[in-house]
């Protein structure tokens, strides 16, 4: 395996700016994929204009959103300012939506902070025209918290609908053993096993079957901080959508929505407010059309412009990535 990796761009200053002008994408700026339509934005979630710009005369049959939870961003947004900023771009969301459409938001619950903004944002979405319909729990196998608390290995994902849209249920790959809980078909009892629809449990609303990312794994994106697992949002896809329908992400950072809808045979526009994320997203794909690759495993996105640098800044972040992996 390729030991190549890149840190947290997040926290890697001098390695941001030396990428910043090998982006194609400038603020305000769209790239259209020339293979299968989709779009990327580096835009800002919260511009009616700009999003307008995005869509033009298109609707969506489903948004997949995974916003920055307010955790890192704390210090610069007051919890009251943080639920409004998610209120902004869910309105906007709710705008480009089809009659009948599906709404996915990931979403934290800080256990070391009144678990916000998780609850905040459910209340607001009473607000709203949506209906909830599941609160999903994706188990991550890594965590936060401390030798004196439950350690935080969860993942919220909130489902709601407008209208009434397709809803197809998705199976896990973990074999129906129990042949219990019988009922009367045709006036004969039959059981789990003989009733079931598939050999493998479907899904419900814990997620305990997916894998989180990292480094080893194929799909992994060094630089990205958050990226969200393939098998995830393709089960969402999947779920809520049909092939050839239109998915929206308004965060895309390592553009795994995009991914997932290019492998599923959905269109997606998605935008990222930073245009680093954006190149990294337009990359992740052309690397898909060109490989069949996932993602870069332990090497990264730019390892052509980062080859042979000598700056001192830029060695030494490299240096921390590589005892971190
Ligand atoms: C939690 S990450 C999304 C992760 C993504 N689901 C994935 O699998 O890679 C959030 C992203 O939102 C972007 N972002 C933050 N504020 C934004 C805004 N106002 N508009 C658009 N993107 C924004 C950040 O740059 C970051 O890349």
């Amino acid at each position: 395996m390729i030991n190549n990796p890149l840190p947290r761009l997040d926290r890697a200053p001098a390695i941001y700016a030396k990428l910043v002008p090998f982006c194609r994408l400038k603020p305000g700026e769209i790239w259209q994929d020339p293979l299968s339509g989709h779009r990327v934005g580096c835009l800002n979630a919260t511009s009616p204009t700009q999003i307008a710009r995005l869509m033009g005369q298109e609707t969506a049959r489903l948004a997949v959103h995974d916003p920055p939870y307010n955790l890192a961003a704390f210090e610069f947004r007051t919890l009251d300012q943080y639920i409004e900023w998610c209120r902004e771009w869910i309105e906007i969301t709710r705008g480009y939506l089809d009659q009948d459409s599906s709404l996915y938001l990931w979403l934290g619950a800080d256990q070391t902070a009144d678990f916000q903004p998780l609850p905040d944002v459910m209340v607001m979405m009473r607000r709203t025209p949506f209906q909830a319909r599941s609160f999903i729990t994706m188990r991550n196998q890594r965590g936060y918290g401390t030798q004196t608390n439950w350690m935080a290995v969860r993942q919220e994902l909130l489902y709601y609908t407008l209208g009434n849209p397709p809803f197809q249920p998705q199976y896990t790959e973990i074999p129906k053993t129990l042949g219990g809980y019988y009922k009367k078909i045709d006036d004969e009892f039959k059981g789990n096993l003989e009733r079931g629809l598939s050999p493998t449990i479907r899904a419900g609303n814990v997620w305990f079957d997916v894998q989180q990312v990292f480094y080893r794994m194929e799909e992994n994106v060094n630089g990205c901080y958050a990226q969200k697992p393939l098998k995830a949002i393709e089960r969402i896809l999947q779920a809520s959508s049909k092939p050839g329908e239109l998915v929206l992400d308004f965060f895309a950072h390592s553009g795994t929505t995009l991914l997932a809808a290019e492998r599923t045979g959905r269109r997606c526009f998605t935008v990222d407010l930073d245009p680093v994320y954006c190149e990294i997203t337009i990359r992740r794909l052309e690397r898909f059309h060109a490989t069949g690759k996932t993602g870069w495993q332990n090497d990264h996105p730019f390892s052509a412009e980062l080859a042979g640098v000598k700056d001192p800044a830029i060695t030494a972040e490299l240096a921390y990535a590589e005892q971190e992996a």
